[in-house]
C-alpha cells in the first residue's frame, strides 16, 4: 500500500464519520429533558455516537478497500498467499481500541461522579417495587403513596428496594437509571428541574405485568408539594387519624382502597371500586362475588392454592401474609368483599 493510498483511506474514514456522526447526533434519542443530569448524559451519549461512527467508519472502509482491491480475477482458480503477521498493524489495532475504550470508561466515571454527588438538602423517598407495582414512602414527612410527589429543582434521592424479582427505576426525562434488586438497597439520585407529569417506568422484564408496571410521577412547586404532603396526612401537621365523617362505610372502603394500592394489587386486577382496570390477574369484580371472605383471604397469602381458570401459578406474590399485619389483611378482605361487583352490600356483613 503505497503511502497516497493510505492518506486516501484514512481521509474516506474521516469523511465517513462525519457523515455518520452528524446524522446520528440530530437524532433526539431520549426526548424531553427533565433533569440537571440531562444535560451531562446526553452529552455523554453524543461523544460515544462520534467514537461509535468512527469505529464503525474505520471497520466500513477497510472492508470496502479490501472487496475492491483484492478480488479475484475471472478465471484465478489459485491460492491467497500466506500472512505471516504484520506487527506494526497489531500494535495499532490493540492500541487504538484501547485508547478509545479507556477513554469512554473515564469519562463516564467522571460524569458518574458529578451527577450522584449527594446534596445536603436532598428529599430522601424510600421506593418499594415488586411485581407489578411501586410504592412511595416519604420517611422525614410520615406518608405512604402509590405517586412519586417531587419538588421542581430539589435533589432527590431514592432509596430503591424490590420484594420479589429485580425491577428497575427510570423516570426518562430524568436519564438516571437503577435496579431494584431483592436483598440489598440501592439509591439513585437526581434533580428534576422541569414541572409536569412524568412516568415511572419499570425497565427490567421482571414477569408478565413488566409492561403495566408504572406510576405518575410528578415534578411540582414546593408549595404544591406541601400541599400534597398535608392531604396525605404528612408534614408538621400530622393530620393523623380519620377527621370527621365518612362513617365505619366511608373508613373501610377509604382504609381498604389505601392497603389494596400500596400492595399493588392494581398492577394487575380489575377492581371497579378501586377504579383498577388491570388484566394480568384475575377479574376481582368476577371471581370475589363466589367467595367467601375465608377464601379470599386464603387466596391472598397463598395465591397458588386455588388458581382461576386461565391463569398459571407463580404470577401473584406470595409475600402478602409477612407484608400486611393482621388487621390490614382483615380491612382489604373485608373491603374486597363487600365491594367486589359493584359492591352487594350486605353480603358477609358482620
Ligand atoms: Cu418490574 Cu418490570
Amino acid at each position: 500500500m503505497t503511502r497516497a493510498t493510505l492518506f486516501r483511506l484514512v481521509a474516506a474514514m474521516l469523511a465517513l464519520t462525519v457523515v455518520i456522526s452528524v446524522v446520528m447526533v440530530q437524532i433526539d434519542w431520549n426526548g424531553v429533558a427533565g433533569s440537571t443530569e440531562a444535560d451531562d448524559i446526553d452529552l455523554l451519549l453524543n461523544v460515544m455516537i462520534v467514537l461509535s461512527a468512527f469505529v464503525y467508519s474505520i471497520v466500513l472502509v477497510m472492508l470496502g478497500y479490501s472487496i475492491w482491491r483484492y478480488r479475484a480475477k475471472p478465471g484465478d482458480e489459485s491460492d491467497g498467499e500466506p500472512i505471516h503477521g504484520n506487527t506494526r498493524l497489531e500494535i495499532a489495532w490493540t492500541l487504538i481500541p484501547t485508547i478509545i475504550v479507556l477513554f469512554g470508561a473515564g469519562y463516564s466515571w467522571f460524569i458518574l461522579d458529578k451527577i450522584e454527588a449527594r446534596e445536603g438538602d436532598r428529599l430522601e423517598v424510600d421506593v418499594t417495587a415488586q411485581q407489578f407495582a411501586w410504592r412511595f414512602e416519604y420517611p422525614e414527612q410520615g406518608v405512604t403513596a402509590t405517586e412519586l410527589h417531587v419538588p421542581v429543582d430539589r435533589q432527590v434521592e431514592l432509596n430503591l428496594e424490590a420484594i420479589d424479582v429485580i425491577h428497575s427505576f427510570w423516570v426518562p426525562e430524568w436519564r438516571v437509571k437503577k435496579d431494584a434488586v431483592p436483598g440489598i438497597t440501592t439509591s439513585v439520585v437526581a434533580t428534576p428541574d422541569r414541572e409536569g407529569r412524568f412516568q415511572v417506568i419499570c425497565t427490567e422484564l421482571c414477569g408478565i405485568g413488566h409492561s403495566t408496571m408504572r406510576a405518575p410521577a410528578i415534578v411540582e412547586s414546593q408549595e404544591d408539594f406541601d400541599r400534597w404532603i398535608a392531604d396525605q396526612g404528612g408534614g408538621e401537621g400530622q393530620a393523623g387519624g380519620g377527621g370527621g365523617g365518612g362513617g365505619a362505610e366511608g373508613d373501610l372502603a377509604a382504609a381498604g382502597q389505601q392497603i389494596f394500592d400500596e400492595q399493588g394489587c392494581s398492577g394487575c386486577h380489575t377492581f371497579a371500586a378501586a377504579g383498577a382496570t388491570e388484566t394480568v390477574g384475575p377479574d376481582l369484580d368476577e371471581v370475589l362475588p363466589q367467595r367467601s371472605a375465608d377464601e379470599i383471604e386464603q387466596s391472598i397469602i397463598d395465591p397458588d392454592a386455588e388458581l382461576s381458570p386461565g391463569f398459571a401459578r407463580g404470577i401473584m406474590p406470595d409475600t402478602f401474609e409477612d407484608a400486611l399485619s393482621a388487621d390490614e389483611l382483615d380491612t382489604l378482605v373485608r373491603y374486597l368483599s363487600e365491594n367486589a361487583g359493584g359492591g352487594k352490600s350486605g353480603a358477609g356483613g358482620q
